[in-house]
This record gives structure tokens, sequence and C-alpha cells, in this order.
């Protein structure tokens, strides 16, 4: 029988013999040397003779469509960054992303990177509020954004002294424009066919991803451009990427794999890539695979269960013969997932484990390896990766004890600070092992078994919401006493959020008050950050230092053991 040639040795021969050196030799990179992520995805690919190559195939709700080679987005992405030296944008300020999955999106990414500057994505379904505290934390100077979100800028612009440069990437002429925002149309503008790229080096800031924790508000992962070995080496020998491939990562850039694999894995292997900038149909994502005949497909938990949901039947209408290798990331991959897409693609979706703070894959299943249904696979080869023990944060000798998550630092896509908040950062080592943050056990053969998270933050549909962040929110609502949020368990987004409020006097616990209070974190914040549930209480359990116990709360929702209470003030 034909036998697939996967990028990677087998796993044991690749753990003998992995180094970093491979992918430096690979991209042509000398320790020392010049290292900019966004020459590296457009640059060097026409360099070698892919200019005419197709990098992008991209498709709207609409059904319009665009195509780049690799030499339009080289283009495209010198034309952005000489645009913004040009207004007065430094190299090491930070630039924000506030868009759909428009090509400006991720052509703008790259050019912010060929100036210097650091591109700060954010998802575009983020309220005000939530733009503002990371606007405000990054002391932002440009934003990208579309006249759609332009509202929800101009809202808070007065708060952010520091935000100069507002440029608008459709603008119509329609309503006009104020001051600090510009009418910025890529493919309009001058095209830039020469540029002198910044002369970034390996520790060069690139990139900032906001990350929520369980307390405070949400966290700047600083990248910097030496990310691109991990990342170019990961999409080669996990997603196995070769050049013939048509990849669809269905991330949105707002979220660390949106760029980690969908812009600089992709693009520093000179592969074409889809996007879809759509909302989710069964229909509309097999029709996609059917159309543009992607061979990879790499994705998340919920699209899987959604697609699950849809059945086996739809399936069938589409060929989608064209598909070779799935990957899965963000949440726990469950066991039926796998088997049900062997049954229905013939091919297992391989889970990957990662994080915003790793930058890159950490843990995974491995093309040719054996697969164990619901496991995350194995460690990277290159990094050291084991759980430690969840009170010393020593390494567990003994297998199959549940612990945290930990990994030597050192592979090349770590992070490399929060933004402006060194004391955070720091608690994330001990011991000299990086804490991930995830509980997990290691059994007999090596493969990381996901048990769960060891702090508050709520996994939702793959993405990560911070209750203090929503908790802070609510406070704002009129009605509000006070309130604790937490995750609740969800058959299709495996956790949603649930706050448990305390009203003011005077105010009624009605539907319409929940309704209403809904609406005003949605507004806000995010659909994500919007609890799906609001219980109302008359009180919350405490610690007699009068700190919330979400975990209290938290215990009852998924119906576990509540453990020790003895501190609790009040009963519930
Ligand atoms: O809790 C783990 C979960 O998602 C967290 C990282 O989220 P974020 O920083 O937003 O990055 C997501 C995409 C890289 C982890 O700490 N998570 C991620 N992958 C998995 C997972 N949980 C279970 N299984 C996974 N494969």
């Amino acid at each position: 029988m034909f036998k697939q040639l996967f990028n990677m040795k087998s796993y044991e021969e690749e753990l003998k013999t992995f180094s970093w050196n491979i992918a430096k030799e690979e991209l042509g990179y000398k320790d020392g040397d010049n290292l900019n992520i966004g020459w590296h995805c457009t640059d060097r690919i026409c360099n070698s003779g892919k200019s005419e190559k197709l990098a992008l195939i991209w498709e709207d709700h609409k059904g319009e469509e665009k195509r780049y080679t690799f030499d339009d987005m080289r283009v495209l992405t010198n034309t952005i960054a000489s645009y913004l030296q040009k207004l007065g944008v430094n190299p090491g300020e930070r630039v924000c992303l506030f868009m759909d999955k428009v090509p400006e999106l991720y052509f703008g990414f790259l050019g912010i990177l060929k100036m210097g500057a650091i591109a700060q994505p954010l998802f575009s379904a983020f309220g005000s509020e939530s733009l503002l505290t990371r606007l405000e934390n990054a002391g932002t100077t440009a934003i990208f954004t579309q006249k759609k979100h332009l509202p929800k800028v101009r809202n808070i612009v007065a708060k952010l002294p520091s935000l100069k440069y507002i440029l608008v990437v459709d603008d119509d002429g329609v309503k006009p424009l104020r001051e600090g925002e510009y009418s910025f149309k890529m493919e309009q503008e001058e095209k830039v066919y020469d540029f002198e790229v910044y002369p970034s080096k390996a520790e060069t800031p690139s990139v900032l991803h906001y990350t929520s924790g369980t307390t405070g508000q949400p966290k700047g992962a600083q990248h910097v451009h030496y990310s691109i070995i991990s990342q170019y080496i990961t999409a080669k020998y996990v997603l196995d990427l070769k050049d013939d491939d048509i990849y669809w990562c269905t991330a949105d850039p707002g979220w660390v794999t949106g760029t980690s694999y969908g812009i600089i894995g992709a693009w520093s292997n000179g592969v074409t890539q889809c996007v879809m900038d759509a909302g989710f149909t069964a229909e509309n994502w097999y029709k996609f695979i059917e159309k543009h005949k992607i061979s990879m497909w790499y994705s998340a938990p919920t699209a899987i269960r959604a697609l699950m949901k849809e059945g086996k039947d739809i399936v069938k209408k589409f060929d989608l013969s064209s598909l070779r290798h799935l990957c899965s990331i963000g949440e726990p991959l469950n066991a039926e997932a796998v088997i049900w897409s062997e049954e229905v693609f013939g091919l297992p979706f391989l889970d990957t484990y990662w994080q915003t703070e790793t930058g890159s894959m950490m843990v995974s299943n491995y093309p040719g390896m054996k697969v164990k249904p619901g496991s995350m696979g194995k460690p990277f080869p290159g990094i050291e990766v084991t759980v430690v023990d969840l009170q010393t944060h020593l390494p567990l000798e003994k297998r199959g004890i549940v612990g945290m998550i930990a990994a030597k630092p050192g592979w090349p896509a770590m992070f490399r600070a929060y933004w402006n908040n060194e004391a955070t950062y720091k608690k994330k080592f001990e011991n000299g092992w990086y804490l991930c943050g995830d509980r997990a056990s290691i059994d007999e053969e090596g493969y990381f078994w996901f048990v769960g998270r060891d702090d508050d933050v709520i996994n939702t549909a793959g993405h990560l919401v911070g209750p203090f962040e929503i908790e802070s929110a609510l406070l704002e609502h009129p009605a509000v006493a006070e309130s604790a949020v937490v995750g609740k368990p969800d058959p299709m987004n495996m956790e949603v959020v649930k706050a448990f409020v305390a009203l003011k006097p005077g105010f009624e616990p009605t539907k319409m008050q929940e309704l209403e209070i809904m609406n005003f974190i949605r507004k806000k914040l995010s659909p994500l950050a919007m609890p799906q549930e609001i219980e109302f209480v008359d009180k919350l359990p405490k610690t007699r230092s009068g700190k919330i116990m979400r975990r209290v709360l938290r215990a009852k929702e998924w119906g576990e053991e509540i453990g020790d209470i003895s501190t609790l003030e009040n009963d519930m």
C-alpha cells in the first residue's frame, strides 16, 4: 500500500537527531544575523523562485474571492510598511490590527513587522471596553480597522493619548473621517516594490498577543522575531506542510493560532493558504474544502463538534478527497471526535497543545505516530515538557499522576515578557520550569493526557476568558452589587460563562434583568465573555478575609467535590 512520506522522520528518530539548527539552516539564518518575520514570509519565498506561487486565496461570506501571489504579498506588505513609516510610526511602537479576516489583516501583520513595529492583533468581536484595556496597556500608537468597527474605536480614543493614527482600510467617503483618522486602501496606494526591511535581530520584539489570567486584566504576551524558528519547523513537522499543499487554518489572527500558524508557519514554509472570512455552517466549510481542494486543515474541537452535530450524511454530498492531514488546537479534543473524523474523513484529527505564551506547539500528535484518541500526544523534539507536582512544582517522577504541565525554557517561540507586567511574568517560572497552568498526566508510553486548567480561566470554544475582566465589567452595571464568574459545562463549547450576581437594593431578579446584564457585557466586552446564564443570589461565598471563592461555585456547576471550605465565611 502507498505509504505517505512525512516531513518528520519517526518521532523516536527525531528525538535523537533534532536540533533547532535544522530550522535555522533551512531558513538561511545564522545566529547574529538580521531576522525579520515579515521578510522571511514574503521576500525570502520570492527569492527562492516562488514569486508567482499563490500565497493567499481569500473568500468572504458573499463568495467574493481574492487571490494573491507571494510577489503580490511582498509588494503589499512593503506598501503597508512604507506607509506606516511615512506616517511617523517608529520601530518598537505597537500597531494594532482590529479587523475581520480581511487580506489587510494578514498583510498588515507582516507589513508592521517589516518596518520594525510590534504587531498587536485583537479579535474584531471585542467591544470598546475590551479594546480599551488592551490598547491602554500596550500604549498603542496606531490601529488598523474597518468602517464597521470604527465606532468602537471612536468610543475610547479620547482615553488613549498615545493612539495617534486610526487607519480605516475600507473607507467609502460617505461619512467624513475625524482628526487622527486616515483612509488607507491597501490596493489603491502607490505600490512599493522595494522596501528596506527593518534590521531586526532575533530578540527584537515582534508580536503582542493579549491573553487572560485568573486575576487582573489581560496580559500582553510579548514575542520576538526568533519565534519563526519554532513556528517554521513545527508547521513543517506537525502540520506536515509541503510545497503542493493547500492549507486552511480556521483560527482568527486575533488569537495566537491565527498568527503563529495562520500566517508565520504557513508562509515561512512558502505554502498556499486559504482564508474564509465568513461565519460557520457545516455546508460552507465542506464546500470551501471541496472548492479549494484543501489538503491540510488545522481547526479546533468546538468546530469539529459542530460538524459532528450536523452528522455524517452531509459529508457525503462533497468531494473531500483532497484532505490528507488534519490537526486540532485550543481545547481538549475528545476521543469521540478523533474516532468520528477517522470514520468520515478517513483521517484522525491530530491534537496539538500549546498556548499564547509558548508561541508554538509544545505537545502534539505527529504524522505517522500511533494516535491514542483523547491524548494530546508527546512533547515536540527539542522541547523538554513534563508534569510537576501541584504544590512543590518539582517534576513528578512517577507516571500516571496528575500534575501541572511545565516546560524547560529555551525553545525559540517562547514569550519574552508580559507587557509592563514583570511581576506576573516572573511568577510563571519556578525551579527552572515555565509553568503552563494546566493539569495533565503522562502515561507509561510518554503520552500526555489533559485534565483541566489549574486556575479560574474559562476556555469557551477554545478562547480563554478571564473571570476578573467580566466581574469588573459587571460591577459597572447599575444593578450589580457584586458578582462571581465561573465556567459551566457545555456540550458544544466545552465551557460557557456563568455569572452569579447579587443585585443592589431596588433591583429585581427578573428574566429581563438577566437579559439586560448579558447584553451589557456582550457589548462592552465581547460575545465570548457574555454570560450564557446569570444566577441571582443574595450573597456570594467568601473567605473570612472577604475574597470571593469562585472555586466553590465552579465545583457546584461541574458536580465536583467542593473541597476544603473551612475558610468560608458564609454558607451558600
Ligand atoms: O488550557 C489550555 C488550552 O488552551 C490554553 C491556551 O490558550 P491560548 O493561550 O488562548 O492559546 C490557544 C491556542 C494555542 C491552554 O493553556 N488548550 C490548548 N490546547 C489544548 C488545550 N487544552 C486541551 N487540549 C489541547 N490540545
